[in-house]
């Protein structure tokens, strides 16, 4: 780390473009997360970045400079038990109480690279075969435009295999090539990816046209501030159906609980909208 690079500017730049609030003791990241960056812009030191930037309006820098401070740990069936609970009880009633419309609609926001979504479409395809012929939709969405596209190939390194994924799975919905595997046709078509900020309004579905019967919110909030936190989860309330179902990372709660009634069950928590009094 240089004592001549600032930081704080950096900090700030991360903030405005993704609301994620980076702590001072972890700007030793910049670095190694900012490295690719430099390089790809034929730049050596993280200080002719910083000039490059307060110099320049370069709106694709600066978010190119966000995106590579984003933390894009995942893996499939992460913290398997809200997965387990949607096998056991939820996805049952939820399919019972929709058998008219024949329509389900799931949202992975801030998806990463993609397993969590993934995940629910081989958990669908495994376990709720009535679903053939419903129209099932699962939206992933992210901020790094990096992530999106490596969800929609659809493809894994072996490590990433490695982690969470049940040996039945992957030779069912898994075609290999070499060290990747890529998720079969029959698990893509059920998923749709694309990139957006969580904290810019409008968000990139309206109620008015969509609303969703579950949205796993997991493992983001936690880099948002408060204030931020709050905002996003009115208007993820608004998303969702009456009897929809909200799930967090497991170290996270809603901002205003007076939204959300939760619910212990299975080891996990969900949360239901709350009718606003
Ligand atoms: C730790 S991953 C969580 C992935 C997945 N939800 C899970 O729990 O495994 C956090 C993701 O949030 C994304 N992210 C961070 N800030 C965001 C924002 N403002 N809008 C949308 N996505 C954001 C990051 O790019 C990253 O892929």
């Amino acid at each position: 780390m240089s004592a001549n690079v600032d930081y704080s500017y950096l900090r700030q730049l991360v903030y405005e473009q993704s609301q994620n609030v980076l702590d001072p003791s972890r700007d030793y990241l910049f670095e190694t997360r900012l490295s690719r960056l430099l390089r790809n812009n034929g730049l050596t030191h993280m200080e002719e970045l910083i000039q490059l930037l307060k110099l320049k309006h370069n709106p694709t820098l600066a978010r190119a400079v966000a995106e590579a401070m984003t933390i894009n740990e995942t893996s499939f069936f992460r913290d398997g038990r809200p997965f387990e609970l949607l096998r056991t009880e939820l996805l049952p009633t939820l399919i019972e109480s929709r058998r008219n419309t024949r329509s389900l609609r799931f949202w992975s926001a801030a998806c990463s690279t993609g397993q969590e979504g993934y995940s629910l479409a081989m958990l669908m395809l495994e376990h709720f075969p009535t679903l053939a012929g419903w129209n099932v939709k699962i939206e992933g969405t992210d901020i790094s435009a990096e992530v999106v596209h490596r969800c929609q190939t659809g493809s894994y390194h072996r490590i990433e295999m490695n982690r969470g994924l049940p040996a039945r799975h992957i030779v069912r919905f898994f075609d290999h090539h070499g060290e990747d595997w890529t998720v079969k046709p029959e698990v893509k078509n059920m998923c749709n990816f694309r990139q957006a900020n969580l904290c810019v309004e409008p968000l990139p579905f309206s109620p008015s046209s969509t609303r969703f019967d579950i949205v796993f919110l997991r493992n983001v909030m936690l880099y948002f501030s408060q204030e931020t936190r709050k905002k996003l989860l009115a208007n993820v309330h608004k998303l969702l159906t009456p009897d929809g179902l909200l799930f967090l990372g497991s170290s996270e709660q809603p901002a205003d609980p007076s939204l959300w009634t939760p619910t212990l069950a299975g080891g996990t928590c969900y949360y239901r909208p709350r009718k606003p009094s």
